[in-house]
C-alpha cells in the first residue's frame, strides 16, 4: 500500500516539474495534456462528462444517486493557501490524490482567509483574486479526484483572521459598536460585512470549471462556522440569533447544498446532558448548545468535535478513550431520536503533546471513533461521518500542529483508514460498481 502510494508521488513529483510550462501553455490546457498522457491512471474518478449529483439527505441519513452515505474524510485546512502559489499547487492534489488513494471521499478546508497574508477577503468585500482562483484550483482539483468538500465560510478562532478581524474592521471603519469578540454575532454591521462575503462566495464562478459555487455538486455542504462560541451570552440567544440569520441567508442564495454550523457540540446550560455528558461545567456556558442549535430548520446535519485530551487535563488516555465513546454515543443518540438528522464528527485527533502520548494510542483513539461510525451506519442510523484532523504532506511540517499526520508515514494509521473506507464503502454497496474502490477493496480482500 505505502510503495504504491510512493509511486504515485513520484508521479506528482514529475507533474510538479511541469510546472514550469503552466505560465508558457496556461494552466487549464497543461491540465489537459497531463491527464492525456496519463489518462491510462485513472487518476480521475469523476469524469469531466460525468453528471454529478448533489448529496443530499432525507431524515437521519445521507444520500447519493438515492442511495445511503456514509463518510470517511479528513481535513487539510491550508488547501486554498498552498493554491495560491503554481510551486506549492503540487501538495494540494498530491494530498487530494492520496486521500482518493485511501478510500476518503470528503475534504473538510477552510473557504475563508480574512485579512493577513494572502487574504481572500483583504478587507470587507474586496476579494483578492489570485486567492480566489486559488479556491477554485481546490474545487476543480477536488472534483478531478473524486472527492467532495466540506466549506468552512469563517473562524470563530484567530487563525485566518476570524470573527476578531471583522470586529478590527468594522472598529476601523468606526461603525463597530463593540470591541468585543462576540459583536461578530450581535452588531448589525458586522453581520452585514459576513453575509456579503457569504453572497461572494456561494456566487463565485469558478474560472477553472466554469461552474458557480453554489451549483457545483463537488461541494458536500457549507460549514457556517468553525467552532462557534460566544461566551459574552452564556443564555445561548446571541449566538442562536445569529443562527437563525445566517443559515436562512445561506438557504435563500444556495439550495443545493446541505448547511451545517461546526459546533463543537456541547450541551447548553438548559439540556439536561449538561451535566452528564459534557466534559466540565464550563462547556455549559460557551454560549453554544448542541441541541438547540443543530434543531434549527435550515442546518440539514449536526456537527460535532472530539478532543478528549484538550477538554480533560487529568485523565488517562484509556479514560479518554471512554469518554469519547460516551461523547459520540450520546451524539448519535440525539439524532437518531430527537432531531432526526445525520451527524458528522467533522474532527477527531489526538495530540502528541499529551503527557503520557504514545503513538499507538493515535490508532487505538482513531479505531474506537471510526468502530462507532461503522456500528451506527450498519442499523443505518444518524452516525454518518467522521473527519480526522488532520492530514498533511511532507515539507509542511510549519503547517502542522499537535494533531497533524503525513498519513503513509505512519502505516497502521494508514491500515484502518482505508480498511474504514472499504467497509463503509461495502455497506453503500459501492464495491463493484466503483472503480476505485474495487482495486482498493479487493485487494485488501486478497491478503
Ligand atoms: C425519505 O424517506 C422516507 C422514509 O424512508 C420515504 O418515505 C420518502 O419517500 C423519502 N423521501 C425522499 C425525498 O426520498
Ligand atoms: C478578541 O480576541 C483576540 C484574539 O483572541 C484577543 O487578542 C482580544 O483581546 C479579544 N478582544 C477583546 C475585546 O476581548
Ligand atoms: C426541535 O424543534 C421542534 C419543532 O420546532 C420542537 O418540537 C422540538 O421540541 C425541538 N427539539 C429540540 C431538541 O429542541
Amino acid at each position: 500500500m505505502k510503495k504504491d502510494l510512493r509511486s504515485h508521488w513520484s508521479l506528482r513529483k514529475l507533474m510538479a516539474s511541469n510546472g514550469m510550462l503552466y505560465p508558457i501553455l496556461g494552466f487549464a490546457s497543461c491540465v489537459a495534456l497531463i491527464y492525456m498522457s496519463f489518462g491510462d491512471l485513472k487518476l480521475s474518478r469523476f469524469p469531466r462528462e460525468q453528471r454529478l449529483s448533489f448529496v443530499q439527505r432525507n431524515g437521519s441519513q445521507f444520500f447519493l444517486d438515492g442511495k445511503p452515505l456514509y463518510v470517511n474524510g479528513w481535513n487539510s485546512y491550508w488547501l486554498m493557501s498552498h493554491s495560491v502559489e503554481e510551486n506549492t499547487r503540487p501538495k494540494v492534489s498530491a494530498m487530494l490524490e492520496a486521500g482518493a488513494k485511501m478510500g476518503l471521499t470528503v475534504c473538510r478546508t477552510w473557504a475563508f482567509n480574512d485579512g493577513g497574508y494572502n487574504a481572500l477577503q483583504i478587507s470587507p468585500g474586496q476579494f483578492d483574486e489570485r486567492v480566489f482562483k486559488g479556491l477554485d484550483y481546490v474545487i476543480a482539483e477536488a472534483r478531478q479526484h473524486g472527492i467532495r468538500l466540506i466549506l468552512s465560510l469563517v473562524n470563530n478562532l484567530q487563525p485566518y483572521g476570524g470573527k476578531t478581524q471583522y470586529v478590527n474592521w468594522a472598529w476601523q471603519e468606526g461603525i463597530g459598536l463593540s470591541s468585543s469578540n462576540d459583536s461578530f454575532f450581535f452588531d448589525p454591521s458586522i453581520r452585514k460585512y459576513f453575509k456579503n462575503y457569504v453572497l461572494s462566495v456561494l456566487t463565485r464562478k469558478n474560472t477553472i470549471t466554469g461552474i458557480e459555487y453554489r451549483n457545483d455538486p463537488t461541494i458536500f455542504a457549507w460549514e457556517l462556522i468553525n467552532e462557534p462560541r460566544c461566551i459574552t451570552d452564556p443564555s445561548g440567544d446571541t449566538l442562536q440569533d445569529w443562527l437563525e440569520e445566517m443559515t436562512a441567508f445561506i438557504k435563500s442564495i444556495d439550495k443545493n447544498h446541505l448547511l451545517t454550523i461546526g459546533l463543537e457540540g456541547f450541551y447548553g446550560p438548559k439540556s439536561p446532558k449538561k451535566s452528564t455528558v459534557n466534559p466540565e461545567e464550563w462547556a455549559s456556558a460557551l454560549g453554544s448548545d448542541f441541541m438547540r442549535n443543530s434543531n434549527m430548520t435550515h442546518v440539514d446535519f449536526a456537527s460535532v468535535h472530539i478532543y478528549a485530551d484538550q477538554w480533560f487535563h487529568h485523565l488517562g488516555f484509556e479514560e479518554k478513550r471512554n469518554y469519547v465513546y460516551k461523547w459520540m454515543r450520546s451524539h448519535i443518540e440525539d439524532c437518531d431520536k430527537e432531531l432526526k438528522k445525520p451527524v458528522m464528527f467533522t474532527e477527531y485527533g489526538l495530540s502528541d503533546q499529551n503527557k503520557d502520548y504514545q503513538p499507538s494510542q493515535r490508532e487505538q483513539l482513531y479505531r474506537t471513533v471510526l468502530d462507532i461510525i461503522y456500528k451506527s451506519a450498519k442499523k443505518k442510523g444518524s452516525g454518518a461521518g467522521a473527519l480526522v484532523w488532520q492530514f498533511f504532506v511532507e515539507g509542511m511540517a510549519e503547517y502542522s500542529d499537535d494533531f497533524g499526520i503525513v498519513p503513509w508515514e505512519s502505516p497502521p494509521i494508514y491500515k484502518l483508514t482505508v480498511e474504514h473506507s472499504c467497509r463503509l464503502a461495502r455497506i453503500q454497496g459501492l464495491i463493484q460498481e466503483n472503480e476505485n474502490f474495487k482495486q482498493l477493496c479487493s485487494k485488501r480482500e486478497e491478503s
